[in-house]
């Protein structure tokens, strides 16, 4: 490695269009923002590209992620038309195209693409499993049938918060 090649590899610029508001921020306005990225120096993830506008560009950039292997559903967007999830979607490469991102449609905006309003709508449906007798709890095991395991499999497929637009609650 030395410095003739470095200068040797070309930029490839990639413009991205996000979506920024803060509502808690008096006369704030939906608006979207503009940020360019060198695709040699970030990984291939539209979360990848996320993180270094964060952490080196804008670090008002507001978005939920934890995985970063498609298991939690954190970082569910909107992702050029797509909802999907950004660390498992890859940048498209063709920098004379604008990567847009949005929150998912018809969530609860808390701050640019952070949605964890769902944590207060899960409280409020109670999400879990809840026994008819509870007279054994804590003395013997609630042991389940075949037939009472086979109604879940639909449901728990589905573990993450991106529930608005998940194709195992839609089928
Ligand atoms: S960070 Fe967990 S699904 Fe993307």
């Amino acid at each position: 490695w030395s410095a003739s090649t470095a200068s040797a590899v070309q930029p490839r610029i990639k413009s991205f269009q996000i979506y920024r508001w803060d509502p808690d921020r008096a006369g704030d306005k939906p608006r979207m923002q503009t940020y360019e990225i060198d695709l040699n120096t970030c990984g291939p993830m539209v979360l990848d590209a996320l993180i270094k506008i964060k952490n080196k560009m804008d670090s008002t950039l507001t978005f939920r992620r934890s995985c970063r292997e498609g298991i939690c559903g954190s970082c569910a967007m909107n992702i050029n038309g797509g909802n999907t999830l950004a660390c498992l979607n890859k940048i498209d490469t063709n920098t004379s195209k604008v990567s847009k991102i949005y929150p998912l449609p018809h969530m609860y905006v808390v701050k640019d693409l952070d949605m964890s309003n769902f944590y207060a709508q899960y409280k409020s449906i109670e999400p879990y499993l809840k026994k008819k007798d509870e007279s054994r709890q804590g003395q013997q095991q609630y042991l389940q049938s075949v037939e009472d395991r086979q109604k879940l499999v639909d449901v728990s497929e589905c573990e993450c918060e991106c529930e608005s637009e998940c194709e195992s609650v839609r089928e």
